[in-house]
């Protein structure tokens, strides 16, 4: 019996149990963090928008020159291999390619290695009530992003080391999580998710530029305020904008849209969700359900390849 049952890795097409998973200490992504990665997560045994999911991937790979052998069809037949096997409605889902490494401890990606294929599948709880309902505390980070000139933060690597410690920042204190800043003291995004404000009825969040990544979430809440005549507008955003917000938010995949009620010491509008955020939370979940089902012949076509 596993000592984590709602929990099962792939590695490149073996599936294992948590404890048994094993990777190389050569592998680069553990050496360097030089690897990419996705989070998505199923709904009713779904992968939600798994395409996108695998396009950023690429994307994300290909900017910092690792070309993903692995085909989209191939990494899509194990993630539903895994999922069978794991057999839960709800499920994390993260997609780790590293670019391997054997034996040769060397900075230079051009050194031979196969990529290594993670995937991890856990059961998904859901997230507290109160989050959503009253809303979590957020602090500004002093870690900064890291520059767009650096590894632009638009790529998804396992570099997360400025995150993890804008990260820590907010835990040590009891907070749920960090909005960091870029060099010029712009707002750009929280740790794990996009942020957004909202002042006077219209709805503000970083653009690219600002050092981001290009949230899935982020992209479907800018069609769907567009969509609803919410005015709507990428721009950039200092910390007393943000101070002096009505409304401010945070968007991910995972956990979707949840209010920030409480900035550093500072109170938010009323100190509660506010109506436009919970508008949209409501269109986004009617959107989450609708664009589902065009998921859903794809996936069964995939589940049968597996015979
Ligand atoms: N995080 N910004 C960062 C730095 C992120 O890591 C993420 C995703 C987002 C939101 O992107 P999306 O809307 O596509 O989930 C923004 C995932 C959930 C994670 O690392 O767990």
């Amino acid at each position: 019996m596993p000592s984590f049952p709602n929990i099962l890795i792939n590695i490149n097409g073996v599936l294992a149990a948590p404890e048994e998973a094993r990777i190389s200490v050569f592998d680069r992504g553990f050496l360097y963090g030089d690897s990419v990665y996705e989070v998505t997560q199923t709904i009713r045994g779904i992968p939600f928008r798994l395409d996108l999911h695998l396009e950023r991937l690429r994307k994300s790979a290909s900017k910092i020159g690792l070309s993903i052998l692995t085909t989209d069809l191939e990494l899509k037949k194990q993630i539903a291999r895994t999922l069978i096997a794991l057999d839960e409605p709800t499920v994390y889902l993260r997609l780790v390619v590293t670019r391997g490494g054997e034996e040769e401890i060397s900075l230079d990606p051009n050194t031979p290695g196969r990529e290594n294929i993670v995937i991890i599948a856990k059961e998904l709880k859901p997230y507290p009530i109160e989050w959503y309902e009253k809303g979590v505390r957020v602090i500004i980070a002093d870690t900064i992003r890291n520059p767009l000139e650096s590894i632009d933060p638009n790529v998804k690597s396992g570099n997360y080391l400025n995150n993890v410690m804008a990260f820590g920042e907010a835990s040590k204190i009891g907070a749920y999580d960090a909005i960091m800043l870029n060099h010029h003291g712009e707002v750009t995004e929280a740790t794990t998710s996009n942020v957004w404000m909202i002042k006077d009825g219209t709805i503000y969040t970083p653009p690219l530029r600002s050092g981001l990544l290009e949230g899935l979430t982020r992209k479907a809440l800018l069609q769907i305020s567009q969509h609803a005549k919410i005015p709507v507008f990428e721009k950039t955003i200092t910390p007393q904008e943000l101070f002096e917000a009505d409304e401010i938010f945070l968007s991910s995949t995972t956990k979707k849209l949840i209010p920030i009620t409480t900035l550093n010491e500072k109170k938010i509008g009323t100190g509660l969700p506010g109506p436009l955020t919970q508008q949209l939370r409501q269109l986004y979940d009617q959107h989450c359900e609708h664009t589902l089902k065009s998921f859903e012949p794809e996936w069964r076509e995939i589940l049968g390849l597996l015979g």
